[in-house]
């Protein structure tokens, strides 16, 4: 039986009921259709693309066009997942209109049925006036990839009492201003529970902690796909890219040595046919 698409309502019962929503990053149809079938709740054509497909050194880099692009597929091979598009740097701090803008993009042309966008307190401005034009937004705090270098690299988030306080705040602006969901990326895993627990709203934990109403992982880390570096709070699931690479070299041993194509991946020519030539 197929699945029935997924809902923000969904995503909110899910929360309440205590049963934990799954998210896994998708840049492309077949992933798409694979995450579709595997029952994930929630698709995100995350900016880690610009990492994990692009390979750029950060997410910096991506453009409003490629999150398009990439998004466009993705829907493509979607039929329940919830899909999130993110909203790439400088998409969305200029002013509210090109954020509006920009959000409409992911959501009329891309097919997303939500936005997500990085960035704390200052940004729950951002996140009301894209939620009044009728468009649903993810908020992403803790580790912000997009401004990394202000936090001064790829740091745990919220370590002291201090900065803790500024996240909680943060979470409950954005709540407030009107985010359906909130990811947090690389904070303590009490302050994740706790934050959590304070809002009516899921949080989706990436180096959270298990006590968050979900979990997000980049599919290239899940299925070994990306070989640069692996975060500590991964976990891989299968090691694709060995076998991958086995398989590769295998055909091309086949190719060099006549082995393939086989007689069975060939097409025959009618006898008579072939005579006259
Ligand atoms: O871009 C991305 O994949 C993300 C997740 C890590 C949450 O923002």
């Amino acid at each position: 039986m197929s699945r029935k698409k997924v809902t923000i309502a969904e995503l909110h019962e899910k929360k309440q009921n205590k049963q934990k929503i799954t998210m896994v990053t998708a840049y492309d149809y077949p992933t798409a259709r694979i995450l579709d079938q595997a029952g994930i709740d929630v698709a995100l054509v995350g900016d880690s693309l610009g990492n994990v497909v692009l390979g750029y050194e950060s997410t910096v880099p991506v453009t409003m066009d490629e999150m398009i692009h990439h998004c466009k597929a993705v829907s493509r091979g979607v039929k329940s997942c919830f899909i999130i598009g993110d909203m790439p740097f400088l998409s969305y701090q200029v002013n509210h209109e090109k954020a509006i803008e920009n959000a409409g993009r992911f959501i009329k042309d891309a097919g997303c049925d939500a936005v997500k966008l990085e960035g704390g307190s200052d940004m729950a401005p951002t996140v009301k006036a894209i939620v009044s034009a009728g468009m649903p937004v993810c908020a992403h705090i803790g580790l912000t990839p997009q401004t990394a270098t202000m936090l001064s690299g790829y740091k745990v988030q919220g370590k002291d009492a201090e900065s803790a306080r500024r996240l909680i705040q943060s979470a409950k602006d954005l709540e407030e201003a009107g985010a359906f969901l909130i990811v947090f990326e690389c904070i303590p895993d009490f302050l994740a529970a706790r934050i959590t627990e304070e809002l009516k709203i899921p949080t989706i934990g990436i180096g959270a902690g298990k006590d968050c109403d979900g979990q997000v992982l980049v599919y290239h880390d899940l299925v070994g796909l990306f070989e640069r570096f692996t975060p500590k709070f991964v976990k891989q699931y299968i090691n694709l890219a060995p076998m991958i690479k086995e398989a590769i070299g295998q055909y091309k041993t086949e190719v060099e040595t006549g082995v393939f194509p086989g007689p069975e991946h060939g097409f025959a020519m009618n006898k008579k046919e072939a005579e006259k030539l």
